[in-house]
């Protein structure tokens, strides 16, 4: 009898914490498929980079916001999975040379702190060796020595040579804040990832090849160079649609509200007349891609990488796809998180209008389905 009032076993809830919304997915595994559950997003309404606002009411209201979307959706209680920024964390390679897994901690610790300016004891840190001459691991490796940010060490046998090392890290700070916002919620946090690894699980998951997946939010980009269903590069960047929004404003000198239809229009902005005003903002983006595709082609012999990926609300923005294919002469493809999911036809349409907004949190509740499969 009590089974009945226990956690759903096979439903997963991914909750991101957006700087523009809330997103939140509920995923179940049936038949071995995965099926779209339910859904619901709150926009939250609040100027992104605005510092009057306390931490201690910015995280009463994210919250009190998150506890009325739950009742609204009418959740089942599940396994649930959250998402901090990209840009509160890292996920970078180091390269070392091969040595015992004793000296291998320490080697790791001391080249953390080249990357990580607080002290070591502020952050939770994991690292993984990627690579030993012998095959990387997949994402969902990488998932697991993630979960929860903790630190874990490595035991495989000492080899010759370099080996590569996937160090992550995120400010233990951050992972209670993002803690307390899900608390009084009735959801049951299993794991607290970096949205870097929601976002490459749910677009890019095991596929063969090299994507570049550029994740345009609201107050950040997230881009992340995944090879082979593994993470090889991450680079965030402090601007995104809001900054969009504000150069139109200031370009076209009407008010942001105004500027905001102007953005979400049929008009394409990207490659007419006005693209003046945007590119600034754009280019940010587009020098950082330029740099990380010519560094990855120079390192692997002019390697093809399959495509960029873009993602994020941003990537709803009428001819996004013809502005980076001109800027980079790569393939591009907009983001489909929800390609693996069964989706009910009356909600179909819905979801293809959320589109790629909600690529973060369905990568975290299928991270749920990953290890509910393992299990
Ligand atoms: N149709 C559209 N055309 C252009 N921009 C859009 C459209 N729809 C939404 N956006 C923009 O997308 C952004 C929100 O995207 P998203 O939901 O991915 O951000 P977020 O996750 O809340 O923010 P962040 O990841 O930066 O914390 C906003 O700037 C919004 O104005
Ligand atoms: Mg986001």
């Amino acid at each position: 009898m009590l089974e009945l009032f226990k956690t759903n076993k096979n439903h997963f809830i991914g909750v991101d914490f957006g700087t523009s919304s809330i997103k939140v997915v509920e995923l179940s595994y049936t038949d071995q498929q995965t099926h779209l559950e339910n859904y619901g997003f709150v926009d939250l309404n609040l100027p992104s980079h605005d510092n009057s606002i306390k931490p201690a009411s910015l995280e009463q209201a994210l919250n009190d916001s998150l506890k009325k979307l739950i009742i609204k959706m009418n959740a089942r209680p599940a396994a649930t999975y959250v998402s901090i920024p990209g840009f509160s964390g890292l996920v970078t390679i180091i390269e070392l040379p091969d040595m015992p897994d004793d000296e291998l901690t320490k080697a790791i610790q001391f080249e953390a702190h080249k990357y990580i300016p607080s002290a070591l004891d502020e952050v939770a840190m994991s690292w993984e060796v990627i690579e030993r001459k012998t095959n990387a691991p997949k994402l969902q490796e990488q998932e697991s020595m993630m979960s929860k940010l903790k630190f874990k060490s490595e035991s495989k046998n000492k080899t010759t040579g370099k080996i590569k090392v996937l160090l992550v890290a995120a400010p233990k700070k951050d992972i209670e804040h993002c803690d307390r916002l899900v608390s009084g919620s009735g959801l049951e946090v299993s794991a607290i990832e970096l949205e870097t690894f929601s976002i490459a699980r749910s677009l890019v998951g095991d596929s063969t090849g090299t994507f570049l997946i550029v994740d345009v939010g609201s107050r950040a980009t997230n881009i992340i160079l995944v090879e082979k269903g593994v993470i090889q590069v991450n680079r965030n960047i402090d601007a995104g649609g809001d900054e969009i929004t504000s150069a139109i404003a200031d370009g076209m000198n009407i008010s942001r509200a105004r500027a905001d239809v102007f953005k979400k229009g049929e008009k394409d902005m990207l490659n007419g007349n006005e693209n003046a005003i945007i590119i600034p903002v754009l280019d940010l983006i587009v020098g950082e891609l330029r740099r990380i595709i010519a560094a990855y082609k120079e390192k692997n012999n002019n390697s093809v990488i399959e495509a960029l990926i873009i993602s994020g609300g941003t990537s709803k923005m009428k001819g996004i796809e013809e502005f980076f294919n001109r800027s980079l002469g790569e393939k591009i493809q907009i983001g489909n998180p929800w390609r693996s999911i069964v989706v009910k036809a009356e909600v179909a349409p819905f979801v293809k209008e959320i589109g790629s907004s909600f690529s973060v949190a369905l990568g975290l509740a299928m991270r749920g389905i990953d290890d509910y499969k393992r299990k």
